[in-house]
């Protein structure tokens, strides 16, 4: 009988699944009437989860957090049963055939085995989506299963910029149901765009800002997972093995930060803006500093309506600099001028 998963049970930098208390104690206690949340650089969407008794927008540049962000709020029905056997069914298969991840990544992040299990795998699921054997929100569980159990027993150098050299495959893929809500808000949607795009479509009561903090792009470090969520099978290259990326690199990790950020606060319709950001911008190292000031996220937000900022001491975002004193999570709550309101 298939084991269940949480939508927390993967690694994810930036991942805000321990702030959640923090998050929702300001959005109950300060915004008021709020139905309809965005979600806007959702990532796991582990925010969005918080608020699952209201009507939710998730959004992700990367197709694989959308394929996930679809698989735990989409309103689409799916078959648990269906779902449980095909995984019971995966789970106890011996697959041993060349494929599209033996020939690229045998004997790298994981085993040749499981390399033939995960593309096996994959292109079943594809082929029963072509088949309508299974609806797209299926279709979405399993890759999501799929890409957890990947996550559980790959053997990287914290994410995907390099594999462990001469190590022993200990763990094997075993592939887990997602323990998805069948009674998602029917007005849910969940989208794979540019985050600045996406604002000039929607409105909503608040939007949940968490953008990338700085150099380090969420393609290079989860090329993986996205190419095996994409199953476009392209080429690969280099020795961590990373597909072509150009059109999933994101501006908020670059020095067009700010200009982003602000074309951004300024195409939203919404009643609340919050904003998650660090003080990172003068410490660490170089790829850990911020690249939005916080001169500019005052005088962006400040545009927008009034300000108030909300701190909690938080473990580092940067790997292996998670002992910098005085790292604080900060939340800043923008309540919009009565312009702004949709
Ligand atoms: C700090 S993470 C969000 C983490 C998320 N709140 C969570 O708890 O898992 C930032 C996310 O923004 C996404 N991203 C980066 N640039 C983007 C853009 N321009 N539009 C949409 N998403 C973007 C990245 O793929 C990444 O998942």
């Amino acid at each position: 009988m298939a084991k269940t998963t949480n939508i927390n049970n993967r690694r994810y930098l930036g991942n805000k699944y321990r702030l959640l208390p923090f998050i929702k104690n300001i959005v109950e206690q300060e915004c008021e009437n709020v139905h309809t949340v965005v979600d806007i650089f959702s990532g796991t969407g582990a925010v969005a989860s918080a608020f699952q008794d209201r009507q939710l927008i998730t959004n992700d540049i990367m197709y694989s957090n959308y394929i996930c962000n679809y698989a735990w709020f989409s309103p689409e029905p799916y078959d648990k049963k269906k779902l449980e056997s095909m995984i019971d069914t995966y789970n106890s298969m011996q697959i041993s055939e060349e494929n599209y991840m033996t020939r690229n990544f045998a004997d790298t992040y994981f085993s040749r085995e499981d390399c033939a299990r995960i593309g096996f795998i994959r292109e079943d699921i594809e082929q029963n989506h072509t088949r309508k054997k299974i609806n797209f929100r299926e279709r979405a569980l399993l890759i999501t299963s799929l890409l957890y159990a990947m996550d559980k027993i790959a053997k990287t150098c914290g994410h995907y910029d390099a594999y462990r050299q001469g190590v022993t495959y200990d763990l094997h893929l075993q592939l887990h149901l997602p323990l998805a809500s069948e009674t998602n808000h029917a007005g849910n949607q969940c989208f794979h765009m540019d985050s600045n795009e996406l604002a000039k479509e929607i409105t909503a009561d608040l939007v949940y800002i968490d953008p990338p903090y700085n150099s380090r792009q969420y393609c290079d470090a989860y090329h993986l997972l996205e190419n095996v969520a994409r199953w476009e099978q392209p080429e690969v290259f280099g020795v961590a093995r990373k597909m072509d990326r150009t059109h999933l690199k994101s501006r908020y990790c670059t020095k067009e930060a700010s200009a982003a950020f602000e074309d951004l606060i300024n195409s939203l319709r919404c009643r609340y803006i919050l904003l998650s950001y660090n003080n990172m911008a003068t410490k660490g190292n170089d790829r850990s500093n911020a690249k939005i000031s916080d001169e500019d996220i005052f005088r962006i937000l400040n545009n927008k309506g009034e300000v108030k900022v909300f701190s909690e001491d938080y473990k580092a975002f940067s790997a292996g600099k998670s002992d910098i004193p005085d790292n604080q999570e900060r939340l800043f709550l923008c309540i919009c001028g009565n312009e702004e309101q949709p």
